[in-house]
């Protein structure tokens, strides 16, 4: 029984291909692969005697000597070049990246590497946007923490990555599985509670998953945020809606990290000041494309040349935080 995590690995490796497995350990993805006929051939390899020892024994054990082959090598050292498919897993992305840049070349017949750091795996795919290589799959793993798997090879990527890319993965975002989801919003969390705490010195890690799990700065539009429940707010958005102002609505009572989001904003910046000061909440609070946020959307709507349209029914929901009313 393999875990979850290399579960996956062995499932994202090509069929019928030539393995090496970097960083063995007791060779348990080597002898999987044998043992599922996942793979034709596959060294185990590893720079220590101890757990290179540990994987003589388990391929004994399984009866694959011979297809299961055990190798010191330092990284790609002593590697044979036939090799099809690397595999890099279970250690820190600077590792994995010093053995990358050691001995690549020279592997011709290269068709995958799959790479799962247990750190910084932003910087392994900075390391595959600089080379121009491509991503080809990856996956998100919950096995008590999260880990992120990258399989690519070397064929010129069409574009260089771009920064929400490089920390959560093109194929990350594009699918949107659900565990990636589960990881965004708890990595999320985690950091804007670090944020709150002491403001982080780096922020791009915490930009880049606010900005995918808002969807904000996708395109360029204003972003509202606003509730079902406030009047004024579903005013402003029947008047967008109507003249054709392309808006992002982001409603605060739907999930937490939205409210926090709100309520930092309506903490820290002077605009709120005088709903404060009244007793409203601030709904609907506008954030333009450069992060300018205002209040004032009928404003905004005579500054564009368009004439509020007349209110729509009675008002029974309340704005203000005494209920009054908007
Ligand atoms: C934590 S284990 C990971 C085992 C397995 N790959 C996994 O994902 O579960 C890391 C292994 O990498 C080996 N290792 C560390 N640096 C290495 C290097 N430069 N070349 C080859 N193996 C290395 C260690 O000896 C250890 O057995």
């Amino acid at each position: 029984m393999i875990s979850k995590r290399l579960f996956q690995i062995a499932n994202m490796i090509p069929k019928d291909m030539i393995v090496a497995d970097i960083g063995t350990d007791h060779a348990f993805l080597p002898v999987y692969l044998m043992e599922n006929g996942l793979a034709k051939k596959v060294y185990a390899c590893d720079n220590k005697e101890g757990p290179l020892s540990g994987a003589i024994a388990h391929i004994e054990e399984a009866n694959l000597t011979g297809s299961v082959i055990p190798i010191l090598s330092d990284g790609l050292t002593d590697v044979p070049k036939d090799t099809e498919v690397i595999t890099i897993s279970g250690m820190g992305s600077e590792l994995i990246l010093e053995i990358l840049n050691a001995h690549l070349s020279g592997f011709e017949n290269i068709q995958r590497i799959i790479v799962q750091g247990n750190t910084s795996v932003q910087k392994l795919r900075q390391y595959i946007s600089e080379h121009n290589y491509r991503i080809v799959d990856e996956c998100v793993v919950e096995e008590y923490k999260y880990y992120q798997i990258i399989s690519f090879d070397l064929t010129p990527a069409e574009r260089p990555l771009e920064a929400e890319e490089v920390w959560l993965g093109p194929v990350n975002i594009r699918k949107r599985s659900e565990t990636f989801e589960k990881y965004l919003h708890e990595r999320y969390n985690y950091l804007y509670k670090l944020n709150l705490e002491h403001p982080l010195k780096d922020q791009r890690e915490f930009l880049v998953l606010k900005k995918v799990l808002t969807g904000y700065g996708e395109r360029k539009m204003l972003t509202i945020y606003g509730s079902a429940m406030c009047p004024d707010c579903v005013a402003c958005k029947r008047n967008f809606d109507f003249y054709g102002i392309e808006y992002h609505f982001i409603d605060i009572n739907l999930k937490l990290h939205d409210l926090a989001d709100f309520l930092s904003l309506r903490d820290k910046l002077p605009v709120f000041d005088h709903c404060k000061e009244i007793g409203d909440i601030g709904l609907p609070a506008l954030v333009k494309e450069d992060g300018e946020v205002f209040l004032n959307w009928e404003g905004y709507l005579r500054e564009k040349g368009y004439e509020v349209l007349p209110e729509e029914g009675e008002i029974k929901a309340a704005c203000s935080l005494d209920r009054k009313g908007c």
